[in-house]
C-alpha cells in the first residue's frame, strides 16, 4: 500500500486506515481508492475487527478527487475507467465504518466521508461540494447523500455555489454525528468505534444493511427488509447470548457467531 496505512488492531476489534498522501491532500486517485477497496475488503473478512476508521490528517481528510489525474480524459476515458466502481465496492462494505474528519473534506473527500456510516469531525473539518467550480460536478453521490443528510435547500446551495460549510453547520445540518477540539477528533472515534465494537457484530451488521436500505427503498419494502433482518438475528448465538446476558443481569460476550 502506497498511499494508505492500515493498522487492524489500532485499539482492541477497531481497525483504522489513515489516508496518506499529505502534500496533495490526499486527494483521492486512483490507485489510493483501489488500495482503500482492498483494505475494506480484507478487514471485513478479519473476524477479528469489529469497527472501522478511515481519517486523514489535522490538515486535511481529503480534498476530493485527484484533478490533476483526471484533468485531460475525456468522457470516453472516464466510462472506460468507471473510477466509480471502486466506489461501489466501498460502499458494500458490512462493517460498520466511521469517518474521523479534520480539515479539508471536499469534493470526493467529502463524498468518501458521507459513504461512512458516522462522521466525527474536528472543530477545524471544512465540508464541501465545489466540483462546480471545475467545471463538473459530483460523481461519487455527492447530490444524492448531501440532498438526503442535509435537505434540497442546502444541498443545492453547495453543489451550485460550491461553497464550504463549518464543522458546527455540518452538525447543525445532521451531516455528522459530532464536534470535537482538534486534538481529540481521532481519539473520539476511537471512542464510538469501541462502543460500536462492543455490540453484536452481527446484529451490527445486520441493523447497517437496514438502515443503509431505507436510503433505497420505500417504506413497505424497507420494513419488510427490516423485518426479515430482525427475523435472522435470532439465528445468531448473539441473540441467546445477548438475550441471556440481560436476563442473568450481567455484560453480554458476543463472539460474532
Ligand atoms: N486533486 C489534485 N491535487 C490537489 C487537490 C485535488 N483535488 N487538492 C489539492 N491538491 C494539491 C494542490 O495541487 C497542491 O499541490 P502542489 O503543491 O503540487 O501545487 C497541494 O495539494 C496543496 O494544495 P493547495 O496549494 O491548493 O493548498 P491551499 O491550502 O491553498 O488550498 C484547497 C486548499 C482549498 C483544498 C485547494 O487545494 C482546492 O481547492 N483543492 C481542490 C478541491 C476540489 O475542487 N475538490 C473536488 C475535486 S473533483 C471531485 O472530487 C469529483 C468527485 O465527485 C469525485
Amino acid at each position: 500500500m502506497e498511499f494508505i496505512l492500515v493498522t487492524p488492531q489500532a485499539q482492541p476489534q477497531v481497525a483504522l486506515i489513515q489516508l496518506n498522501r499529505p502534500k496533495e491532500l490526499n486527494a483521492l486517485n486512483l490507485q489510493l481508492m483501489g488500495e482503500l477497496r482492498d483494505a475494506l475488503k480484507e478487514l471485513d473478512e478479519n473476524d477479528d475487527v469489529r469497527a472501522i476508521i478511515i481519517t486523514g490528517n489535522a490538515r486535511a481528510f481529503a480534498a476530493g478527487a485527484d484533478i490533476k489525474q483526471m484533468a485531460g480524459k475525456t468522457a470516453i476515458d472516464m466510462l472506460n475507467v468507471d473510477q466509480f466502481s471502486t466506489w461501489d465496492q466501498i460502499r458494500k462494505t458490512k462493517k460498520p465504518i466511521i469517518a474521523a474528519v479534520s480539515g479539508f473534506a471536499l469534493g470526493g473527500g467529502c463524498e468518501l466521508a458521507m459513504t461512512c456510516d458516522m462522521i466525527v469531525a474536528s472543530e477545524t473539518a471544512m465540508f464541501g461540494q465545489p466540483e462546480v467550480k471545475i467545471g463538473v460536478m459530483p460523481g461519487a453521490g455527492g447530490t444524492q447523500r448531501l440532498t438526503k443528510a442535509i435537505g434540497k435547500a442546502k444541498a443545492m446551495e453547495m453543489v451550485l455555489t460550491g461553497k464550504f460549510i463549518t464543522a458546527d453547520e455540518a452538525e447543525k445540518h445532521g451531516l455528522i454525528n459530532r464536534v470535537v477540539p482538534v486534538e481529540l477528533y481521532l481519539d473520539e472515534a476511537f471512542r464510538l468505534a469501541t462502543e460500536v465494537a462492543q455490540m453484536s457484530p452481527v446484529a451490527a451488521k445486520l441493523a447497517k444493511e437496514s438502515v443503509n436500505r431505507s436510503f433505497e427503498t420505500n417504506l413497505d419494502e424497507g420494513l419488510h427488509f427490516e423485518r426479515k433482518n430482525f427475523y435472522l438475528c435470532f439465528a445468531s448465538e448473539d441473540q441467546t447470548e445477548g438475550m441471556n446476558a440481560f436476563v442473568e443481569k450481567r455484560k453480554p460476550e458476543f463472539k460474532g457467531r
